[in-house]
């Protein structure tokens, strides 16, 4: 599974000195591109895709490592598509009921829509793109259960879905020579609130300082899952780096209280420094959709008390409380978790369904057709973002936000294999909206050169190799562990509140850093800093604000679900600065979704036994 590489991107505009005349202005090179796509995962991908397929090919995709190497890579057990390759009786808008059953009815029914209508065209697509996907007998793609699903319904190739996905939609891009320009950290978006110009960033390993003058902006940039301190991704992933810049741009941001905790990340012997870095990692869902069982420490398997109709594949949150408060009554692993067993199914039937979890444990000296694996909930996904139409853009126009950076598909909490479905069925969305729009280059008006661009590339001269006095890594661990500790699965309005006090110190701490070069690691974690206190900060005020309990988001001062607060929460600039928030109703699904939603459709588990 060697990563492709795409299209290499050869020309890149002109180099421009000191423009302004101020001395302190760092020289910068200029690139002017008819759409730039920040982030360079399935859902950038797949706009360059689709905007190639319309002939529009001045585009520039831009990522932060090297291409073929974004946190798509690390999704894992599957993508939902309603093919029937086993449940003829599924739907497109039984899989759009279930997928706002599971968001607790606050998604945005249109943009539910636009991602489960067209997932079965997607997914041929994806086939006929040559995509490994793991196979019935009769040679079509498999679907397996995955929970809160009525159906099989979720896709998959192994346990590497993403990387797969990944693979395919780099090697379409390259046969449409998509260019691309890896390592480029994005600091700013140029707009003037009303309007996107462009981007500012720079070159992680060059060091050069970079404007992008384009006509419309696609991020495509990830989410903010890791403003907690166990989570899922990388951490220098999904730091929230999307939702701050288009906040930061005068877009809305919207749903940022609702943060997903996967039951099942990995729960290690943290003092073990062979097992310490996987702490908080996925153990994909596929191991109990594939028929995996939870236990405590007890030998109970404790589902059946939470749970007895859907067992392990209850909701995500379902899950995750469970396993929470077992671990909180005493009947906890001592690593902090529970055990997950999946040694009854067969050893071959393991390693082909669930290949990388096989050789992660067995790396780590445990054979999981032999014995359980320990895991806790962890951080997973951000079901809010950035506040788009139905075809990603934003109130900025030519700003758009797709992928796990934008908001309204998942409401209050996910299905998994909804994620990768959201990044492609999106890519298109936007990719054909603005095919029908741009014509041009963007061309940055001098009077956002002189406030914003300049100044911009100043300020990051100016940080890096600050003298400063905090470590940026214990700003960082900092600021996670506050998230964990004060907004984290059970939550209350002290415990917020004090979180958001305790923030304001870290904003205070993160205005005295101590960096490195441009090129250093501790300089990129720096500017992810900015980006997760934007994150953080609304997280914590919309967790305070939302006082009720609703998928993803418990609240243990208001532990039901509150029909008034069937509404969604918009952060915004504020005018004096800080954030402010409002709230507006949710839409009404179409007829067709509301009858799939009035038939009462359910996951039948016990057929997995
Ligand atoms: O558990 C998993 O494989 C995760 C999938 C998802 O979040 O969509």
């Amino acid at each position: 599974h060697a990563m492709l590489m795409w299209h290499k991107l050869v020309v890149i505009g002109m180099s421009a000195e000191s423009g302004g005349g101020s001395g302190s202005v760092p020289a910068y090179t200029e690139v002017d591109v008819e759409v730039l796509v920040v982030g360079a995962g399935a859902a950038g991908a797949r706009t360059a895709i689709e905007l190639a397929e319309h002939g529009v090919d001045d585009v520039l995709v831009l990522g932060k490592r090297n291409h073929g190497d974004a946190h798509t890579t690390w999704a894992r057990g599957g993508i939902n598509g309603a093919l029937g390759t086993h449940d003829p009786e599924d739907s497109w808008a039984i899989h759009a009921a279930d997928t706002l059953n599971e968001g607790h009815f606050v998604n945005d029914p249109e943009k539910v829509e636009t991602v489960t209508e067209q997932m079965p065209e997607r997914l041929r697509e994806l086939d006929d793109w040559g995509m490994d996907f793991s196979r019935t007998e009769s040679g079509e793609p498999d679907q397996r259960y995955f929970g809160a699903q009525s159906f099989r319904r979720t896709a998959f190739a192994g346990d590497y879905t993403g990387e797969a996905l990944l693979n395919t939609l780099v090697e379409k891009a390259q046969e449409h020579e998509v260019p691309y320009r890896e390592n480029v950290m994005v600091t700013k978006l140029l707009s003037d609130g009303e309007r996107s110009y462009g981007a500012v960033g720079f070159d992680m390993e060059s060091n050069e300082f970079l404007l992008f003058n384009a006509g419309a902006v696609v991020l495509a940039a990830g989410g903010y899952a890791a403003v907690y301190n166990r989570h899922s991704s990388r951490d220098d992933e999904n730091n929230g780096d999307g939702p701050a810049l288009a906040h930061d741009a005068g877009a809305r941001l919207m749903d940022m209280e609702f943060v997903q905790f996967h039951p099942t990340g990995m729960a290690v012997d943290e003092s073990d420094p062979e097992w310490a870095p996987w702490s908080g990692r996925l153990v994909t869902e596929a191991v109990r959709g594939e028929g995996g069982r939870l236990f405590n420490a007890d030998g109970e398997r404790f589902m059946e008390r939470y749970s007895p109709d859907q067992m392990e594949l209850d909701a995500r949150d379902v899950v995750a409380r469970a396993i929470a408060e077992e671990v909180a009554e005493g009947r906890g692993t001592d690593n902090g978790g529970v055990y997950l067993d999946i040694s009854h199914r067969e050893a071959d039937f393991i390693r082909e369904r669930l290949p990388r979890m096989y050789e992660r444990f067995q790396e780590l000296g445990v054979d999981m057709a032999e014995e359980a694996v320990e895991v806790a909930p962890t951080s997973h996904y951000g079901m809010g973002g950035v506040a788009v139409d139905a075809h990603g853009e934003t109130d900025v126009d030519g700003l758009f936000a797709i992928g796990e950076t934008m908001a309204g598909v998942h409401g209050a909490n996910r299905l998994g294999g909804n994620s990768l479905a959201e990044t492609v069925a999106y890519g298109v969305a936007a990719g054909d909206r603005i095919a029908d729009r741009v014509a041009a280059p963007g061309t940055v008006p001098d009077d956002l050169r002189e406030t914003v661009v300049e100044p911009q590339f100043a300020d990051l001269a100016e940080l890096a190799n600050n003298d400063g006095e905090h470590a940026v890594t214990d700003i960082f661990e900092e600021l996670q562990e506050l998230m964990w500790e004060h907004a984290g699965l059970l939550r209350d309005a002290t415990e917020l509140e004090a979180g958001l006090d305790k923030l304001d110190a870290v904003r205070q701490q993160a205005s005295d850093m101590d960096t490195g070069g441009l090129t250093s690691e501790s300089f990129e974690f720096a500017i992810d800093v900015g980006f997760m206190l934007t994150a953080a900060e609304a997280v914590l005020r919309g967790a305070t604000q939302r006082d009720e309990s609703r998928g993803a988001h418990y609240r243990e001062d208001h532990t039901e679900v509150d029909e008034t607060w069937e509404r969604n929460i918009y952060y915004r600039q504020a005018d004096v600065g800080g954030m402010a928030t409002h709230t507006e109703p949710v839409d009404t699904p179409s007829e067709a979704v509301q009858a799939a939603l009035d038939e009462g459709h359910e996951l039948d588990y016990h057929q997995l036994e």
